[in-house]
């Protein structure tokens, strides 16, 4: 296992879920945090924490990856002490919406596409130059089961996640000159604010997405991303798709009855 003490770890989408437990485990192991998201009192609580608990650094601001501008103006002003990073972990994204596609609302569209690819392309543009230069690094993508395989009432989404499978590829690809790894991890049901936000604030639906089943949960997927983190220099773990155990595919998931 390769140490991550004093690394420096990028990480979209902060506040809330994978983001969030990304940043605990990645701390527990001794990386200093870049953390941005939107909700930014919250962010900068979550980040005195990290600083009092784990004994780390933590750079932390408001950011909308789905703002070009601010993507760009932000990298540029990080810190020289923050400007290295090893690892970005491109996480900030959403569901919006669960409905026929021919009776969707695209505005929930536009938020998905801007959030989940183009948010993803801003910042992986922003960051990847420098670590083009230095010739290290690492970026791993939340990708999805939805960039697998397509499931009713969720095109858009599937899409978005799809996009992410092609990007992370091409990238790889782009970089296979140099000592960049890039990986994806690809889950499927987790249980975090996501359902939530799918349902626009709906708690209830958002609960039955995980009834009758033991769901992954953010901790689940932070500690996976923290083992593809630490292979050695010479692995690089392209892949990996995770499930809770009582679900095989986007649509087959079994549940206990209640
Ligand atoms: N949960 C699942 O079942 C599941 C399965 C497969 C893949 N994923 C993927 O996992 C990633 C994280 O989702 P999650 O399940 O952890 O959901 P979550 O609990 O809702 O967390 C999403 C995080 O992304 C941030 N975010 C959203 N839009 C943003 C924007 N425009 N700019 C910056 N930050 C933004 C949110 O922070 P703010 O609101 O403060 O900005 C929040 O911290 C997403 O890419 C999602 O597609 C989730």
């Amino acid at each position: 296992m390769v140490s991550l003490k004093n690394k420096i770890v990028f990480i979209t989408g902060a506040t809330s879920g994978i983001g969030k437990n990304c940043a605990i485990e990645f701390a527990r192991e001794g990386a200093n945090l870049i953390l941005c998201s939107r909700r930014v009192e919250l962010l900068n609580a979550f980040s005195e924490e990290l600083i009092k608990e784990f004994g780390i650094k933590v750079y932390s601001f408001q950011l909308d990856v789905r703002d070009e501008e601010a993507v760009n103006s932000a990298v540029k002003a990080f810190p020289e002490e923050w400007k290295s990073i090893d690892i970005l972990i491109n996480n900030a994204g959403l569901a919006r919406g669960f409905a026929k596609l021919y009776e969707d609302d695209t505005q929930n569209w536009n938020e998905m596409i801007d959030t989940n690819v183009k948010g993803l392309l801003y910042v992986t543009r922003a960051v990847v130059p420098a670590m083009a230069k230095r010739n290290n690094g690492h970026i791993i993508n939340i990708g999805s089961i939805a960039g697998h395989e397509a499931y009713p009432n969720g095109g858009a989404y599937c899409a978005t996640k799809h996009a992410v499978d092609a990007i992370t590829k091409s990238l790889r690809m782009d970089l296979a000159d140099k000592n960049i790894r890039v990986s994806t991890i690809d889950p499927g049901l987790v249980e975090t604010n996501f359902s939530v936000i799918r349902f626009h604030g709906d708690e209830d639906r958002a609960k039955n997405v995980y009834k009758g089943i033991t769901p992954l949960s953010g901790k689940d997927i932070a500690e996976t991303i923290v083992f593809i983190a630490t292979r050695p220099a010479h692995v690089n773990l392209a892949q990996i798709v995770i499930f809770p155990t009582h679900q095989a595919s986007s649509t087959i998931v079994h549940r206990e009855d209640l």
